[in-house]
């Protein structure tokens, strides 16, 4: 399988100062974390709010600058390039946002919404782009008439549908899906999912996928990386990770998924969650998962687990594990 992205030991930290400029702490968002995105596949992202999901996706686009580390794309190093050298590389990787109600912004219409990453990095006409907007809305299931309305004239799912049309309007090679069904009812969660999908299959793309849903991320990953207080724990196949989990915390959060057929159900009972995520801004010494972890031993207190990779690619950092 050919890589397309390649993370080696990012960081992310954002650094709170007061009114005088003084460091007043780091939030440590994205703490070292390293893993490959295969051409053409879904690399699935989960973990719990608050655990550095968002700010991984975005550093890895670079959105946002990162603190330190590598991200191959390619085998070029974009962490490394300047930011006014960065547009080759923003058309490249697209974004689609969880909130289609505030990422659109109401004064626009829908061409002028979509229009707008293309005017950044091409050079079209009026009437290619009108065009290319025709083509993009019917193929995410809207008509091309619909360009000619204002967001707010469209339902929550026909908005989402609206912002993957967006993203896709540079003909980008990698998405980041940054939760982009949990502000959607249900109903219509697995229709956009479906456009996702469809349009993954027909243009090749290549997703990292966050969400917390991970009967979803199962379902629509190839690959599914768990991410614990900045750090990826746990990474595998999307079957492995959801059959065979080998990280306390997976176990955890494979555990509290609802299941209708009980011999799905893993003999697991002392993998329930305990207590809260603590904050990136103090995190705790060894492993950082070890105050909540049932299994946790006196090394686990003092040494931080790295990840170890099994002889089926099955990568862990736990020492019990
Ligand atoms: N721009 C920022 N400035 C300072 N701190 C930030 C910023 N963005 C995120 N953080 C902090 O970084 C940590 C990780 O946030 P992030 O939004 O990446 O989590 P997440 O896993 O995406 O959560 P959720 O599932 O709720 O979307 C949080 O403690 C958050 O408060
Ligand atoms: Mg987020």
């Amino acid at each position: 399988m050919e890589k397309l992205i390649e993370v080696k030991n990012l960081k992310k930290h954002f650094y709170k100062k007061n009114f005088w400029g003084q460091n007043q702490g780091v939030t440590k968002a994205v703490d070292g974390v390293t893993f490959d995105i295969n051409k053409g596949e879904t690399f699935g992202l989960v973990g719990e709010s608050g655990c550095g999901k968002s700010t991984l996706g975005r550093t890895l686009i670079r959105m946002y600058e990162p603190t330190s580390g590598k991200i191959m794309y390619e085998g070029e190093d974009i962490a490394a390039i300047k930011k006014n050298k960065l547009n080759k590389f923003h058309k490249k990787m697209q974004i689609i946002f969880q909130d289609p109600y505030s990422s659109l912004d109401p004064h626009l219409t829908v061409r002028d919404i979509i229009a707008e990453p293309i005017s950044v990095y091409e050079k079209l006409s009026d009437t290619e782009i009108d065009l290319r907007i025709a083509e993009l809305l019917k193929k995410v299931g809207l008509k091309s008439d619909d360009m000619n309305k204002y967001s707010y004239e469209f339902s929550g799912g026909q908005r989402q549908r609206i912002g993957i049309a967006r993203a896709l309007s540079v003909n980008p090679q990698f998405v980041l899906c940054d939760e982009p069904i949990s502000a959607l009812d249900v109903s219509i969660q697995a229709q956009v999912i479906n456009v996702l999908e469809e349009l993954q299959e027909e243009l090749g793309l290549t997703y990292l996928f966050v969400a917390h849903d991970l009967n979803m991320v199962h379902h629509i990953s190839e690959k599914i990386g768990v991410m614990y207080l900045g750090k990826i724990v746990e990474i595998g196949d999307s079957d492995d990770i959801y059959f065979n989990p080998k990280h306390p915390y997976t176990k955890a959060l494979i555990n509290a998924i609802p299941r209708i057929e009980q011999e799905r159900v893993l003999k697991l009972d002392r993998d329930v969650i305990q207590g809260d995520i603590p904050s990136p801004l103090n995190v705790p010494k060894g492993c950082r998962f070890h105050p909540r972890c049932p299994y946790a031993t006196e090394r686990c207190r003092c040494e931080e687990p790295e990840l170890r990779i099994d002889a089926d690619g099955h990568q862990v950092a736990c020492f019990e594990a």
